[in-house]
């Protein structure tokens, strides 16, 4: 997975600390990047242990990590069409977090999709009872300002980006680091990251972006976060916003 932000220590502090909140028998939504990777892992020592856990994936990342920790998976269709509760709890990381200290936007709005999940993510993070949010100080902000990965339809690449130029935004492709041409996601699709200098009001944008033609899904994250652990040099603070 890809890493980015804080150091491992604080991120595994923040991971293992949210990964407390699992117990036997409950159904886990598995996050994507570096911080929730520490979650994964931790529940694969409890499975170990002998824990009734099993993990839905976020995206081939997630997948692969839950594979290797022996986590049973189990699809989404499976844990919300059947018998079965759901997802009890979703443990995932962000690109920006906003705590709510001194902010305008509302604590625990997110940006994510620094690793191209965030579509998958947001159906795995909204379908759960609990989404607790993994992060490490460089993530923490009083305001929304990074770049919004928005996955298009291929074919609507220059005309979401044409909506976004409308909506204030400026697109730029996001380009494969060690491939020809672009990123693609996991679903077939293409990322647009989308600066729009600070985001005021996230909630409204999230609206326009989610209303363009082709836009798959967004990178903002608004009214899904229960909890955030921000793991630090030494210990971990747990947010409620
Ligand atoms: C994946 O697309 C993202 O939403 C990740 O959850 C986010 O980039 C956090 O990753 P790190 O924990 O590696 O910073």
């Amino acid at each position: 997975m890809k890493t980015t932000g804080g150091t491992d220590d604080q991120k595994r502090r923040a991971g293992e600390s949210a990964a407390e909140a699992v117990t036997d028998g409950m159904v886990v939504g598995l996050g994507t990047g570096s911080t929730a990777g520490f979650a994964i892992r931790a529940i694969g020592r409890m499975v170990d242990a002998g824990a009734d856990v099993r993990g839905v994936p976020t995206s081939f990342a997630s997948r692969e990590l839950a594979r290797e920790c022996e986590i049973p998976i189990v699809d989404l269709e499976e844990v919300v069409s059947g018998d079965d509760p759901g997802i009890d709890v979703a443990i995932d990381g962000a690109d920006q977090v906003v705590l709510g200290e001194q902010s305008e936007a509302p604590a625990g709005t997110l940006i994510k999709g620094g690793g191209a999940a965030h579509a998958r993510e947001k159906v795995v993070d909204s379908a759960a009872d609990r989404l607790l949010v993994v992060a490490d100080p460089t993530k923490e902000s009083a305001v929304l300002d990074r770049s919004v990965p928005v996955e298009v339809l291929p074919d609507a690449r220059a005309t979401v980006a044409r909506a976004v130029r409308a909506a204030g935004g400026a697109p730029t492709l996001r380009r494969a680091k060690r491939k020809d041409g672009p990123v693609v996601t996991d679903n077939g699709n293409l990322v647009l990251d989308c600066a729009f200098g600070s985001i005021d009001d996230p909630a409204s944008l999230a609206r326009t972006i989610a209303n363009m033609p082709g836009v798959l899904e967004h990178g903002l994250f608004v009214d899904l976060t229960d909890e955030i652990h921000l793991g630090t040099n030494d210990g971990v603070r747990v947010i409620e916003p």
